[in-house]
């Protein structure tokens, strides 16, 4: 579960991306990672590395020295620890199509045990005891190159690279000699020890955090009925400073259902000013109102308002005369159905749509539910999209509206009543539900797990992005597994 939340940020560490002209290979979401964004990820994963590194063991060395006056001693070291490492200075840049991390002028503390045995004359002597290490001025680098592989993304190559420059060993106890023994007998050893070491643990690293990316699901449930495509696009695009990488981000049906394929639409999305940014093109929510529709979920019955008082035909008086005359204070129900997916249009202005509604006005009299009139409309609605949580959430405004009455047993109804009694359901009735279920929102793709915060979001022609920072208090204390 948490090691989930910590590979989605790694993935949108190594993923995200800048120019959205580039994810061209059907990507209709994408992600971008800027500077800020990849310092952020850098200093998290180094965190992590080495919270998840150390105590690190390197293996025992044991050594034949010549010592003078003394002769041949066998020495070694063992229990051979990193337990403490500290990072002041560190970059990530991109370039190459990969990234470099570097670490440079690190400090690591080294905790040891010494031994030594020889003979002299008759005597067998041995001793041992602790030492400690410090480990000056080392520098790492490390590089990944990301490439999109079958909808994964993986790490094409990796590359580990630890100098050290110097250390400071403490000897505790033993003789007089000892000291400088350690020093000529294992100086080098350790240095090298500590480089192949860390380089090999970092490899290591990568090659986790490898399966992990190629493991990531490739569609996200939203609910029983419909799921998102999070399928990988294309390789991921690097530039100056930042990584975007595309999704196919489009709606489907869960299981086995129509497929859904989305025309590409062009749209330019302004670089990212936060940490991250996620395009969402326009066909993204073509495609969610179409699988909706398909699902058959685009369908309400209502018997009473939002706020819990039932319909009845009293309430309806002044709006619809002819109906309270024939029906007076009997409960009612309307059954609306879209008639045809809502089509969605964004441009610099916002998200404008335009949705079919059929709405059926039922009266309940004496338990029996009888129709009473029919009406067909066509209504634009002005959408705000706006940030629930994790989650791309929104609401809808009536622009306008076209209505007709399609069948009626309450005889011929004047032009200007058939306008007042759509007009009262579209406000009153069918957004006002709508909007309760746009309010909850719908996941933005690999957020789960760490908070987004700073939100903007910037409407182009053809798209929405949600731009965003990460909060960084959740992030690091995640721990592991
Ligand atoms: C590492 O060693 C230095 C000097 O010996 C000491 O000041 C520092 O506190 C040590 N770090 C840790 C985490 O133990
Ligand atoms: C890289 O950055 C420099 C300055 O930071 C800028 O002038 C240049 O256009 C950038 N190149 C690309 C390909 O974005
Ligand atoms: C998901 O997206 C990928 C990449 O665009 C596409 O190849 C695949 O057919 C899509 N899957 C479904 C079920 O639509
Ligand atoms: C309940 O909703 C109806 C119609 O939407 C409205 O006329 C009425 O004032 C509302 N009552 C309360 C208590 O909000
Ligand atoms: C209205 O909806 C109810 C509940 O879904 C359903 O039983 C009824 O058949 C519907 N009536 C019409 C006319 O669609
Ligand atoms: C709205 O979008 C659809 C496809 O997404 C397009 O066919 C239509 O021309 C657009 N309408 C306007 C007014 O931009
Ligand atoms: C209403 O109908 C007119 C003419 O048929 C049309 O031009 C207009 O776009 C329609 N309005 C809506 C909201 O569909």
């Amino acid at each position: 579960m948490v090691l989930t939340k910590v590979i989605t940020f790694l993935v949108l560490f190594v993923s995200i991306s800048p120019s959205l002209a580039q994810s061209k290979d059907g990507g209709h979401v994408s992600l971008q990672v800027s500077q800020t964004g990849l310092d952020f990820a850098k200093d998290f994963l180094i965190q992590k590395v080495i919270s998840t590194s150390l105590p690190l063991q390197l293996p025992e060395i044991e050594k034949k020295v010549k010592i003078p006056l003394i002769g041949k001693v066998r020495m070694g070291l063992s229990n051979i620890k990193i337990y403490a490492v500290d990072v002041q200075s560190s970059k990530v840049e991109t370039g190459e199509g990969g990234l470099v991390l570097s670490v440079s002028g690190a400090t690591a503390n080294v905790s040891m045990d010494w031994s030594y045995a020889y003979k002299a004359s008759f005597f067998h002597i041995s001793d041992h005891g602790a030492a400690s290490v410090k480990v000056k001025g080392m520098d790492l680098k490390s590089t990944v190159t990301l490439v999109g592989d079958k909808g994964s993304l993986k790490i094409a190559s990796r590359d580990s690279d630890c100098k050290v420059k110097s250390i400071g060993i403490h000897v505790n106890g033993g003789a007089s000699w000892l000291y400088q023994g350690v020093v000529d007998a294992f100086e080098k050893k350790i240095i090298s020890t500590v480089e192949e070491t860390v380089s090999n643990k970092i490899l290591e690293k990568m090659k986790k955090l490898d399966a992990k990316l190629q493991s990531l699901p490739k569609e996200g449930k939203i609910d029983d009925n419909v799921a998102v495509n999070l399928t990988f696009t294309g390789n991921p695009v690097l530039d100056n400073s930042s990584v975007e990488v595309g999704i196919n981000g489009l709606f489907m049906a869960n299981g086995d259902g129509v497929k859904v394929s989305g025309f590409q639409s062009s749209s330019s999305f302004p670089k990212v000013k936060r940490m991250m940014g996620i395009a969402i093109k326009e066909e993204v929510f073509n495609s969610a109102t179409l699988v909706y529709f398909i699902a058959k979920k685009m369908h309400l019955d209502i018997e009473q308002t939002k706020n819990g008082s039932a319909l009845s035909t009293s309430d309806w008086k002044l709006i619809l005369p002819e109906l309270y005359k024939q029906y007076p204070d009997v409960k009612m129900m309307l059954n609306m159905s879209v008639t045809s997916p809502p089509a969605v249009n964004i441009t610099e202005n916002g998200i404008d749509g335009t949705i079919n509604l059929e709405i059926s006005i039922h009266v309940k009299n004496s338990g029996v539910v009888l129709p009473v009139a029919r009406l067909s409309t066509a209504m634009s609605v002005a959408g705000t999209a706006e940030i629930a949580e994790n989650n791309l959430a929104g609401s809808l405004k009536l622009k306008g509206f076209n209505a007709t009455m399609t069948w009626s047993k309450l005889g011929d109804l004047q032009a200007n009543y058939i306008q007042d009694v759509a007009s009262t359901i579209l406000e009153s009735l069918f957004l006002p539900y709508v909007n309760t279920r746009l309010k909850r929102g719908f996941p933005l793709p690999f957020t789960h797990g760490f908070k987004i915060k700073n939100t903007e979001i910037v409407y182009v022609e053809n798209g929405v992005m949600v731009c965003s920072d990460v909060a960084s208090g959740k992030i690091i204390t995640v721990s592991q597994d």
